[in-house]
C-alpha cells in the first residue's frame, strides 16, 4: 500500500530512543527521509546510525535541545538546506518531571512549558513556511493521556499538555486551506526508558517492588499491558500519511482503554 511517504522529509524531535525513536523508525520504513534529534550526540547517531542499517533510509541527525529556540531554528534551516523540503513533522520531548505542587517554583514551571509547549509552538512556526512553499504537510504532536484524565505526581504534564491541544484546534482551523493538518497522539504507558524512571519513583515513593510498582500502572489498564513503542508510531504514521487525508484537528489515544471518559 502507498502511504504516499515515500522521500516525504520527516523532521522527528527528540528522536533518539523511545516514542520519538519508534516515530522515526516507522516513517523511515514507510519511506520517507528522516532528520532526527535529542540532546545526546552520541546516542543519537547510535540511533540514527541503527535505523539506516534497518531501513536503508536516508537518515540525518543534528544535535538539539527543543527547549532552545536558535537550535530549533538551526535545525530547521539545515534540514531545508540538504533536502531542499520538510513536509512532515512529529513534534515531541522528554517528559516534564514530576513535581509536588507546593514544590514546584515558578522557576520549574516556566521549563515545563518551554519544553512541554513552547518547544511544540517554536517547532511548527519554524515548519510553516516551508510547507506552505511545497503546498501542504502534516504534523504530529505526542501529547499523553493526561490532556483527558490527569495523572498522579505528573503534575505539570496535567497542566501543560492541554494547552498543546489547544493549539492544535486553533492551528488546524488557520492552516486547513493551506493542506497542513495537525493531529495530536497520546500515547498511554508505554514501555520507554522514561517509564522505567516513572516505575523507580513509584518505588520510592511507595516503599515497593518494582514488580508491584509495574503492577500498579498496568491494574488501571483495561489490557493490563503497558504499549510498545511501535504501537504509539503506529498512530504517528496514520496522522503522517495519506491514510488521514481528511483528518485534522483531531487527537488519538493509544492507551489500551486506560481512560474512562465518554470523548
Ligand atoms: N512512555 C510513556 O508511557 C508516555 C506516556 C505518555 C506520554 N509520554 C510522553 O512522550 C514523550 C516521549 O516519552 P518517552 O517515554 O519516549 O521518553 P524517553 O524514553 O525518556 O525518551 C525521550 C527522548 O527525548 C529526548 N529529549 C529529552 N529532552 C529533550 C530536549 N530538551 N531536546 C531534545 N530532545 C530531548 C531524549 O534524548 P536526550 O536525553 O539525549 O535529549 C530521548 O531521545 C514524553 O514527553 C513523555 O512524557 C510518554
Amino acid at each position: 500500500m502507498d502511504l504516499g511517504l515515500t522521500n516525504q522529509v520527516a523532521l522527528v524531535a527528540a528522536a533518539s530512543q523511545g516514542i520519538g525513536y519508534a516515530c522515526a523508525l516507522k516513517l523511515a520504513e514507510a519511506g520517507a527521509i528522516i532528520s532526527m534529534c535529542a540532546r545526546n550526540p552520541e546516542r543519537l547517531e547510535t540511533a540514527a546510525s541503527t535505523i539506516r542499517e534497518r531501513t536503508g533510509a536516508t537518515v540525518w541527525s543534528l544535535p538539539v535541545d527543543v527547549t532552545q529556540p536558535d537550535q530549533i531554528e538551526a535545525w530547521i534551516q539545515q534540514t531545508v538546506d540538504r533536502f531542499n523540503q520538510i513536509n512532515i513533522l512529529v513534534t515531541n520531548a522528554g517528559g516534564p518531571p514530576a513535581t509536588p505542587f507546593m514544590a514546584t517554583g515558578d522557576g520549574q514551571w516556566q521549563k515545563g512549558v518551554d519544553l512541554t509547549l513552547m518547544s511544540v509552538i517554536r517547532l511548527i512556526r519554524g515548519v510553516i513556511p516551508h510547507f506552505q512553499r511545497v503546498g501542504g504537510g502534516q504534523i504530529v504532536n505526542i501529547t499523553s493521556v493526561s490532556v483527558y484524565q490527569p495523572i498522579p505526581r505528573l503534575l505539570m504534564s496535567n497542566v501543560i499538555r492541554p494547552a498543546v491541544h489547544g493549539l492544535t484546534k486553533s492551528l488546524a482551523d488557520e492552516y486547513a486551506a493551506e493542506n497542513i493538518r495537525i493531529n495530536n497522539v497520546c500515547p498511554g504507558y508505554t514501555l520507554t526508558e522514561r517509564v522505567q524512571e516513572l516505575v523507580a519513583d513509584k518505588c520510592k515513593s511507595e516503599g515497593v517492588s518494582e514488580a508491584e510498582a509495574l503492577a500498579m500502572f498496568t491494574s488501571a489498564i483495561p489490557m493490563r499491558r503497558m504499549a510498545q513503542p511501535a504501537e504509539i508510531a503506529n498512530a504517528v504514521l496514520f496522522y503522517a500519511s495519506t491514510l488521514s487525508s481528511y483528518v485534522t484537528g483531531t487527537s488519538l489515544l493509544v492507551d489500551g482503554g486506560f481512560v474512562k471518559a465518554n470523548l
